[in-house]
């Protein structure tokens, strides 16, 4: 199916694209990222300067997973993403906030995986921009896990194959899932630093409701 682009402006910049990757492609992506789960690599990794219960999920963070970063597929995917003239162009019209793609220097990426019962409570990313790419084994057998940009009473519906990339700022959640097995998410976090930072301390920082 072809990629859809959907564009959010009104309240704050948001962009959708539906289906993303081509079939193929998402299949192996979900084939690595099936290889993490039967080594039981996912854990549960509470985020930075929240209280206990705020987030109910396993992660797998793919940056230190991987000497070198083409010889996953998925790391080589969310590349993909980042070098793709026609999308970073439907960002920077839809929101100059987006002209900070471009300036951005360091980035980190991880994989979620939510079951039943699992939840993200609302928070914010420690980046400046975030993206979200959704997968899951078909047929679907989950409900629930849907996204909400918690300030502006947004909700996005996760859907297979969908990437949402928005300002790592904006408070979002992650619904109940109520039933069914994985829901997956490739997670990428774009970050601006300084020189001299000490980049170890920023992979998968996430900050909680109250403080940011
Ligand atoms: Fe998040």
């Amino acid at each position: 199916m072809k990629r859809k682009y959907i564009t959010h402006t009104k309240q704050i910049p948001y962009l959708i694209v539906e289906n993303y990757f081509k079939d193929e492609e998402v299949d192996n992506m979900l084939s690595e990222i099936k290889l993490f789960d039967e080594n039981e690599l996912f854990c549960f990794q509470p985020g930075l300067k929240m209280e206990e219960g705020h987030k109910h999920n396993t992660q797998l963070g793919l940056d230190k997973l991987y000497a070198i970063r083409q010889a996953s597929y998925t790391l080589t995917k969310l590349d993909e993403i980042f070098h793709d003239k026609k999308l970073v162009k439907k960002l920077e019209d839809m929101h100059w906030f987006y002209d900070s793609w471009g300036l951005t220097n360091y980035d980190s990426s991880f994989v979620t995986k939510f079951v039943e019962d699992d939840y993200y409570h609302e928070h914010r990313d420690c980046s400046v921009i975030s993206w979200m790419y959704w997968l899951w084994e078909e047929p679907k057998s989950f409900t629930g896990g849907d996204v909400r940009l918690t300030d502006y009473n947004i909700d996005v519906p996760v859907k297979r194959n969908q990437l949402m990339i928005f300002p790592s700022s904006i408070r979002h959640s992650v619904n109940k899932i109520e039933n069914g097995k994985g829901r997956y998410c490739v997670v990428r976090f774009l970050h601006i630093l300084p020189a001299n930072s000490k980049v170890e301390s920023l992979e998968g920082a996430t900050i909680g409701k109250g403080n940011g």
